[in-house]
């Protein structure tokens, strides 16, 4: 996921102006504002006299030498310290390069810029090397109501904390309807919402207040299941609260509502890794369909939502199958969990998960499938030791006379 940043831009080339407006379209500038001005470095020097400068600043400049460092001086007399600078230039010379990099430039690029050398700069002038790493996202997202999405959410977080000793934060979205809490057996301090209602004073200490959890490696921010009057929520304070979860976590998993909102769009958008929860309907079909489309337009081929389906055995009755789903939404399902209601209600009584009650499940086996496939580490090789003695036993059988 990427900051939001706010950046001005002033080019002269028109093929720098179309690559800046074209940052948009990548997925680590969805958050981002380009702000297209007119008239290059010069423009610049003018805009700044009178207007406050955006974080980060390109200009382009078709001088020599001598005019590029004049105008440049220009424009540190009337912009805001603090800012970040990209200049591109039409003077390709090691010289001026450092010349410019020593008057506290970002960075220096050729005239015109393409997409992936802006994109590469801002990269490298917003980089903070001393800032503290942070957790992957993983949103769950049902494509209808009740699919069994949150199960999937609470199964994968169970065995990415407590089997893979990950440190994570399972966020229920669902803010009030929720069931997070309940899964686990927790009794929630105090609802989520009232930490977002509040964002301006959201910070570690405070977030930690709201979070329960039978262990340090899983820890659950949640609800009483309590339906309010004043459940608006800023799209803001849902990125502040996911921002700090990440700098507390290896991985965050985000227990998304089927509800359609801004701050939803965005997460199932923004986040390193987006399942889709689907059954075996017409309806599930459709609205996958639907849903997949848009993703892969904005989130890129590489960075595709995976598929899973859920209570898989429902679709003998619907008499849909995995290959109809397969066929019309091109995505090949991570994995597939069985219709089990009694394992599945009983789990619920017990409020323990199905992958902690029995790690043999069908379930549990594709809920470890997806954890892996999200947890980013590399699986060891599948072990073929196992299958030798089966091997060995066939060959010794004696043939029946
Ligand atoms: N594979 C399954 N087999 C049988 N029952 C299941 C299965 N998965 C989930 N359930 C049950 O289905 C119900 C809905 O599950 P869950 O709350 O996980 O769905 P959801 O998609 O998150 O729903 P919501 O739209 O309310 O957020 C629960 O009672 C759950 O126990
Ligand atoms: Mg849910």
């Amino acid at each position: 996921m990427n900051h939001r940043l706010n950046i001005d831009v002033f080019a002269l080339a028109p093929e720098t102006a179309e690559s800046a407006l074209g940052l948009k379209n990548l997925p680590a500038f969805l958050r981002a504002t380009v702000n297209p001005h007119s008239g290059g470095l010069a423009g610049a020097v003018k805009h700044y006299a009178t207007n406050a400068a955006s974080q980060l600043i390109i200009v382009e400049d078709d001088g020599d030498t001598a005019a590029l460092i004049k105008r440049l001086e220009g424009l540190a007399g009337v912009v805001e310290p603090g800012r970040k600078l990209i200049v591109i230039g039409a003077v390709n010379d090691i010289t001026i390069y450092r010349q410019i990099i020593s008057m506290g430039v970002a960075d220096y690029l050729l005239s015109p810029a393409s997409i992936g050398d802006l994109s590469a700069a801002i990269e490298r002038a917003t980089h903070d090397p001393a800032a503290q790493p942070k957790g992957k996202v993983i949103s769950f997202y049902g494509i209808r109501g009740g699919v069994g999405s949150s199960t999937v959410a609470h199964n994968v977080a169970w065995l990415l904390s407590t089997q893979m000793k990950m440190r994570t934060i399972l966020v229920d979205l669902d803010l009030a309807f929720g069931t997070a809490a309940l899964a686990f057996n927790e009794e929630p301090r105090q609802p989520l919402i009232d930490a977002l209602l509040d964002p301006e004073r959201l910070d570690p200490i405070l977030l930690q207040r709201f979070m329960v959890g039978e262990s340090d490696d899983l820890q659950i921010l949640s609800t009483h299941g309590m339906p309010r009057s004043s459940m608006i929520l800023s799209q803001l304070a849902i990125e502040k609260l996911v921002d700090l979860s990440r700098q507390m976590a290896d991985i965050v998993v985000l227990d998304l509502p089927h509800y359609w909102a801004n701050w939803v769009e965005d997460l199932l958008l923004l986040a390193d890794e987006t399942i889709l929860v689907a059954s075996l309907d017409l309806a599930n079909l459709r609205d996958a369909r639907n849903l997949v489309d848009l993703l892969r337009a904005k989130r890129g081929e590489e960075r595709e939502a995976r598929l899973v389906i859920s209570k898989a055995d429902m679709g003998k009755r619907s008499r849909l199958t995995v290959k109809d789903f397969t066929s019309t939404l091109s995505v090949q399902p991570l994995a597939q969990i069985p219709f089990d209601p009694t394992s599945f209600i009983e789990s619920v009584n017990d409020g323990k998960v199905i992958s902690e009650k029995n790690r043999k499940h069908k379930a549990a086996l594709a809920f470890q499938r997806i954890a892996d496939a999200v947890s980013g580490r590399p699986q060891p090789a599948r072990r073929l030791m196992s299958w030798r003695p089966a091997l060995k036993r066939q060959v010794a059988k004696p043939a029946r006379t």
